[in-house]
């Protein structure tokens, strides 16, 4: 319902006319003459052998006059319908008669009459008494028109103000700028019933832009400047520059005859477009801080009684400032929310580029994982039909929270020592021991040489020491080249190789220095575990030493209430040389493999006490499940499917696919789509990924699409899709 601000104009009783009725025309006649002559122009008579009751006239009359006779027969009738409709003051009844007697009187007035007069009557009498019954008629009627105007004020006023408050409330639920705009030009244009409105927004380049318009025209394209390009001026001369800069609403009666703005971009536009502006009310958007964010300009006030452009009423200003510090007000919210999400994004960001930076192993694997883990979940919520129909993200705070935990999913990593993620060979710590266990065995050689030279000296036979000499540096070449092949962890190692390192390990040296100079306080106490040993000392050629273990600290213990289930050594590290060479497969020890496990426990930690906004309240879900299995064989909570949701599911299978098909890490060769798909349709049938994700990952082309962009095209071979897809049994 259109609310018109204006009162419709109540009709003015003084010009009413006084009904006249007699029991004869005649009577009547005379009535009304007499009343002329008292200088009533408005008169009606009716005539007829009885008094007609004005019951179809109502209150259209300022007084009836009656001319009854003795009996009063259908006049008191006439009196007491007019009485039960409208109260005496409203319409006031003068009985006149020629002889009524005082029952009859009593009767008229009980009914409901105001006032005899009796005829013949004295001239200033009949004046006197009419001008009073006319006067009460009227002061009745100007008092119930007050009441009418002020009750149609009142309900003008409280449907404003619900009207604002339901906007505020609406505007506050609005998470989008364009339904907010729309919103606040259409209830604007409703609220004041106007033919158009539109909003400009100020940009970042301080330029108004159109943004938007209630009607169908086209939007104008230029912005405008609110300050000259040149001189850096304001340039106020355009009605919404004006409003922009000074804050202030502006009204223009007419468009033609207006020469305080230059207003021919107006009529520019309403040439083009065959409308003509003729009023505005132009009113700023300024928000809390008092930033000017756009202008509202509502266009051609409509008279609600004729429906013709009239000028805005000024008392209209403040209701529709009120309307533009409301939208400003969202707009600014909205304009924090974004700024509040960008920024949490591009930290967010920047966390998994410092992670993928930290080392080559994981180089861009945290950009990746969620662009893979994006395009996999369009996939899943555009199922229609099958297992997946049912999943989707609806709004776009569901695709940010699953964005975020995308990028996040490795947050952990952070506290990961590269030594450890980028441990290419068995003996690396923060380097490659094998530098040190290879002077060792030069020692060992200069020991051979210097045995066999004080051989020689001592007149041993020649022959004897060349041979030995000969046969150990022989054998030690060969220990060396053994050991150091171990150390790249490229086979897996037999007992016997095991056996041969422990034995090549026993080879003694002597140490003639002290092993506990130049050393940092932190390995000086390691050390300090160990007895004094006096000089030269025995030392083996590889040996597990006391000091090669790190002690678990308190720091290092997960916090025993998130749930982790990670099988826990009991050191931190252990470095001794025969332990670590004889790593059965790969290079990583189980302490080495626990601290890269370690990264979601950390991830986990961090996020979990994160207070995230509610909107983002999932992700440490979406960051924190991505090497759980379906079968409860994961990690670090063991969680099973009845715990993994479909964009848990997803990460799982992004994270994988991205680090077997990677094609920069070092060390290690990226394998083609083919076996990437192999090796993730076994974790499928083992019950560790999802069979529906995983299925949805093949036949929505998902991983082609994604091979084409990051995969080298030598990776993408030939595949039968057909053969990995379909279900498989239900893990045990
Ligand atoms: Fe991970
Ligand atoms: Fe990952």
């Amino acid at each position: 319902m259109p609310l018109h601000e204006e009162t419709t104009a109540q009709p003015d009783v003084s010009s009413l006319p006084i009904l006249v009725a007699a029991g004869t025309s005649g009577e009547t006649a005379e009535l009304a003459g007499l009343l002329r002559s008292l200088g009533y122009s408005g008169v009606t008579a009716v005539n007829g052998p009885a008094p007609v009751p004005p019951v179809e006239v109502g209150a259209s009359y300022r007084l009836v006059v009656l001319g009854l006779t003795n009996p009063l027969g259908t006049g008191l009738d006439t009196i007491a319908l007019i009485r039960n409709r409208l109260p005496a003051a409203a319409l006031p009844i003068l009985v006149v008669s020629q002889a009524l007697d005082g029952p009859a009187k009593r009767s008229a007035l009980r009914a409901g009459a105001n006032d005899f007069l009796t005829m013949p009557m004295d001239g200033d009498e009949w004046s006197l008494r009419t001008r009073n019954l006319l006067l009460m008629s009227d002061q009745y009627h100007a008092a119930l028109n007050d009441k009418e105007q002020l009750r149609v004020e009142l309900q003008t006023r409280s449907s404003r103000l619900r009207m604002l408050i339901e906007n505020g409330l609406l505007m506050a639920r609005t998470h989008d700028r364009t339904s907010l705009l729309r919103h606040t030009l259409f209830e604007g244009q409703r609220l004041i019933a106007c033919d158009a409105a539109s909003v400009y927004l100020v940009t970042p380049q301080n330029t108004l832009r159109f943004a938007m318009r209630t009607r169908d025209d086209a939007l104008a394209q230029e912005e405008i400047p609110l300050y000259d390009p040149d001189s850096g001026a304001p340039d106020a001369h355009y009605v919404s520059t004006w409003c922009a800069l000074h804050q202030q609403s502006i009204l223009v009666d007419d468009v033609a005859s207006e020469t305080r703005f230059d207003l021919s971009g107006t009529r520019r536009f309403d040439a083009h477009s065959g409308y003509r502006t003729v009023s505005l009310l132009t009113v700023p958007m300024a928000a809390r801080k008092g930033e000017v964010l756009g202008v509202l300009q509502f266009i051609n006030k409509l008279d609600p009684a004729t429906g013709r452009v009239i000028p805005f009423p000024s008392e209209l200003v403040p209701l529709v400032e009120a309307l533009a510090a409301q939208a400003a007000v969202a707009l600014e919210n909205l304009g924090l929310l974004d700024e509040r999400r960008a920024s949490m994004e591009s930290l967010i960001r920047t966390i998994a580029t410092a992670i993928d930076a930290k080392s080559p192993y994981t180089a861009r694997h945290s950009e990746r994982v969620p662009e893979l883990a994006l395009m996999l979940a369009e996939a899943a919520h555009a199922e229609a039909h099958g297992p997946l129909a049912t999943f989707g993200f609806h709004t776009d705070d569901e695709w940010h929270e699953f964005r975020v935990g995308a990028w996040l999913h490795d947050c952990g990593k952070i506290t990961t020592p590269e030594h450890v993620i980028d441990k290419a060979t068995k003996l690396e710590t923060i380097y490659n021991r094998i530098h040190e266990i290879r002077t060792r065995f030069e020692v060992l050689w200069r020991d051979a040489e210097i045995e066999r030279l004080q051989a020689l000296a001592a007149g041993d036979d020649v022959t004897a020491v060349e041979t030995r000499c000969a046969a150990q540096k022989a054998r030690l070449q060969d220990d060396f080249a053994f050991i150091a092949q171990c150390n790249l962890g490229s086979e897996n190692l037999s007992q016997a190789h095991r056996d041969r390192i422990q034995q090549i390990g026993a080879t003694a040296w002597l140490r003639h220095f002290d092993d506990r100079l130049g050393l940092a306080e932190e390995e000086l106490a390691r050390r300090e575990r160990e007895p004094l040993r006096t000089l030269p000392a025995t030392e083996f050629l590889l040996a597990d030493q006391p000091h090669h273990v790190i002690v678990r600290g308190l720091a290092d213990l997960p916090d025993a209430g998130m749930g982790f289930q990670l099988d826990m050594p009991d050191h931190a590290y252990n470095h001794g040389e025969i332990y670590n060479l004889s790593i059965l497969r790969g290079t990583l020890t189980p302490e080495d493999r626990y601290k890269i496990n370690e990264h979601m426990t950390h991830g986990i930690t961090m996020l979990e006490r994160m207070p995230f906004p509610k909107s983002l309240r999932r992700v440490p879900e979406y960051a924190g499940t991505h090497h759980e299995t379906l079968k409860g064989t994961g990690y670090p909570r063991k969680l099973g499917a009845a715990d993994l949701s479909v964009p848990a599911r997803i990460m799982m299978i992004a994270d994988i696919f991205e680090a077997l098909t990677a094609t920069d890490r070092p060390y290690k060769k990226p394998k083609p789509l083919s076996e990437a798909l192999h090796i993730l349709h076994t974790l499928k049938r083992k019950g560790h990924i999802d069979a529906d994700v995983f299925d949805l990952f093949l036949t929505s082309g998902v991983y082609l699409r994604y091979a084409s962009k990051y995969l080298a095209a030598s990776q993408i071979d030939a595949i039968d899709i057909q053969r990995y897809l379909g279900p498989v049994p239900v893990p045990q």
